[in-house]
């Protein structure tokens, strides 16, 4: 597979793992990382191989944002031709379970993309925030939005306005993160967590993932009638049958992702 300048990639198992590698610029998030991330984990998507997708930082910054020296010179007419940022829409549209690990700075970017990821497992010195009302623009990843569902009016708007960190017991509490760990433990327990989404049917996690992220995009009348229809259609996985005569039989379920 291809290489790669801004991060370094890898995979267990089921487990593909994106580590984001820029530590001169505390893995801003220029252009080329991104084209990287998400050709990486197109890539992984389409391998039917991979069951689970693992994005990480380091252990002082999962990222600090976009990279504000990139952006610096350019005008609105660049940003706007270029429709700047709209790659990573295609890391959010990924059908992978993705689950993004961070330890230190998510802030910005860093931030708005581990919110795409469908898990956000914390390090215990993790800092979260959308500072770039301090240089006189406003989140472009998707914090806005991403932000005021996770945490909350009041809490978005306190983050997006004064530019503040946040950190993990504040993150937690607000719903920003599924689980917060020891810094020395975050990869074990994101790669575990990695580990047992892969082992399950991997067409029944993408109905799973489908089927929550509706929440997010729908009334819940429409929204129960999508996971319902959906629900329905697991039946005609060899895996739901499966899973079902495993439980009544008291043993493993020996999944074949069909
Ligand atoms: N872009 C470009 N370079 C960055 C960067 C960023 N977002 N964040 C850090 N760096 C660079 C620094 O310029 C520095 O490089 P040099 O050594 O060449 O000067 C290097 O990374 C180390 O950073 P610091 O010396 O600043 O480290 P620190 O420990 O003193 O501070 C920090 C850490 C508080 C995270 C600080 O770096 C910081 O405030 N970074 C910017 C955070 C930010 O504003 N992010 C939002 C970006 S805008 C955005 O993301 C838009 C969007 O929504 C799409």
């Amino acid at each position: 597979s291809a290489t790669y300048e801004n991060i370094t990639v890898r995979r267990e198992g089921r487990v593909g793992v994106i580590t984001l590698d820029r530590p001169e610029a505390l893995n801003a998030l220029n252009l080329a990382l991104g084209a990287e991330v998400v050709a990486a984990a197109e890539e992984m998507d389409a391998d039917r191989g991979i069951g689970a997708i693992v994005l990480t930082g380091s252990e002082r910054a999962f990222a600090a944002g976009a990279d504000i020296k990139e952006m610096a010179s350019r005008g609105y007419a660049d940003v706007a031709l270029e429709d700047f940022f709209s790659t990573w829409d295609r890391f959010a549209a990924l059908r992978t379970p993705t689950i993004a690990a961070v330890s230190g700075y998510a802030l910005g970017g860093g931030c708005e993309v581990a919110m795409m990821c469908d898990l956000l497992i914390a390090a215990e010195s993790a800092k979260f925030g959308q500072p770039e009302i301090t240089l006189g623009t406003i989140p472009g990843i998707g914090g806005s939005q991403r932000l005021t569902r996770a945490i909350g009016k009041a809490k978005a708007m306190d983050l997006v306005l004064t530019g503040r960190m946040m950190d993990v017991t504040e993150a937690e509490r607000s719903g920003l993160v599924s689980r917060v760990v020891p810094t020395a433990e975050l990869l074990d327990v994101a790669m575990e967590t990695a580990t047992t989404i892969a082992s399950m049917s991997l067409p029944a996690a993408y109905a799973a993932k489908e089927a929550v992220a509706e929440a997010f995009e729908t009334t819940l009348t429409a929204g129960v009638r999508f996971e319902r229809r959906t629900f329905h259609a697991t039946f005609a996985l060899a895996d739901r049958a499966e899973g079902m005569a495993a439980f009544v039989e008291k043993r493993r379920p020996d999944f074949t992702h069909s």
